[in-house]
């Protein structure tokens, strides 16, 4: 349902983004001061097949994506983004970010990446997942590595990967048109932090969620972040072996989690999304462009796994999702914006 927004509420929308996007890319200028070589010692040069694009370009893809989820907050798919950071939270948040920072970077100089916390006990977690991510510390197994993922995440993205993540709204908001929300069961699988099931329970309260991710500091955020709703819950799982019954999900949503998985594990997700979700339901994958999605991209995507660990990225930008799941699924939808797209599956009827 179309709304009519005020002029006051668009200047307040662009320039609470606006603010956001000089914060945590000033951070990101920030540690480019204490970055060392991208190129280790006795690495080949980085060839990328493409042209890596430039500030200007990039400045205008984001700019895109803003006009895109104000679009989108107007057409009355989603509600306007909470613009309220605790001023003191965030600076708490920058200092710790940026004195991580130097220890980040000292794991990246060394090549340094199964230096995981190992606090919880190593039996329950698979092999590919003890591995530190962009060279975070401790892994995903600590409390100190859940509280600093979100600044990470924003100051990678610019400030934009909520935007990014809320243009996945969009095809919820179809899929529950019309129906009762309380009858609907989602669930979001690697939901981090749960900043995506935090959005979407700001614009469907009833909904019933669960989050689904391995990392217990993570899921203890994710049970904070959702504490003000009922019909919520966390459950500690992988992927690959969701703990839900055949057929009964609505909805499975995933963001940024499919190009952290080994290929072989990818698969075997996908075909626990299939199991789990009812006929007619919905996969919404949210996750970084693919290889010749935006060619003046291509070397940016070719970048990104050189200068953070990420093992699999490489698999992940030629992985044809739409074939993979084509016996089981059609595609509905691809959207994207900036870095990421959003395609949204349906589960076959019969
Ligand atoms: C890059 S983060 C994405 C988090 C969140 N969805 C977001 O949008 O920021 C990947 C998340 O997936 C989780 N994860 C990685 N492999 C997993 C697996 N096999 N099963 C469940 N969770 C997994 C990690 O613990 C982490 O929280």
């Amino acid at each position: 349902m179309e709304k009519t927004i005020s002029n006051l509420q668009k200047w307040r929308y662009v320039a609470g983004q606006s603010a956001r996007v000089a914060w945590y890319a000033g951070h990101y200028a920030a540690i480019n001061r204490i970055r060392g070589p991208l190129v280790r010692a006795g690495e080949q040069p980085f060839r990328p097949s493409g042209a890596i694009p430039d500030i200007r370009s990039l400045a205008r893809e984001i700019r895109t994506l803003f006009d895109r989820d104000l679009k989108n907050v107007v057409a009355g798919y989603y509600r306007a983004p909470e613009m309220r950071d605790d001023p003191r939270r965030l600076v708490d948040k920058s200092l710790r970010f940026l004195l991580d920072a130097r220890r980040v970077e000292a794991r990246r100089q060394a090549d340094r990446h199964n230096d995981v916390n190992m606090r919880h006990g190593s039996n329950i977690y698979p092999d590919y997942y003890l591995q530190n991510f962009h060279y975070q510390t401790d892994g995903w197994l600590s409390e100190g590595s859940a509280e600093l993922y979100d600044t990470q995440v924003e100051v990678l993205f610019a400030g934009t990967a909520d935007a990014m993540r809320r243009q996945a709204l969009v095809p919820i908001a179809d899929y529950l048109e019309g129906r009762d929300q309380r009858h609907v069961h989602l669930a979001d699988i690697g939901c981090g932090t749960g900043r995506f099931l935090r959005e979407i329970k700001r614009n469907w309260p009833r909904l019933n969620v669960t989050g689904v991710d391995l990392a217990p500091d993570y899921l203890e955020k994710t049970k904070r972040a959702l504490r003000r709703w009922s019909r919520t819950r966390t459950l500690q799982a992988a992927a690959e072996a969701l703990p839900f019954e055949k057929a009964s999900q609505d909805i499975v949503t995933a963001s940024y989690l499919f190009h952290e998985l080994p290929p072989e594990v990818r698969t075997r997700a996908l075909c626990e999304v299939v199991r789990v979700l009812k006929p007619g339901g919905r996969f919404i994958l949210i996750d970084a462009l693919q290889a010749g999605d935006r060619t003046s991209m291509d070397g940016l995507l070719e970048f990104f796994p050189r200068a953070f660990h990420e093992p699999y990225f490489e698999t992940y930008l030629a992985e044809d999702f739409e074939h993979r799941l084509a016996a089981d699924m059609s595609l509905l939808s691809t959207t994207s914006g900036y870095l990421t797209k959003v395609m949204c599956f349906q589960k076959h009827i019969i």
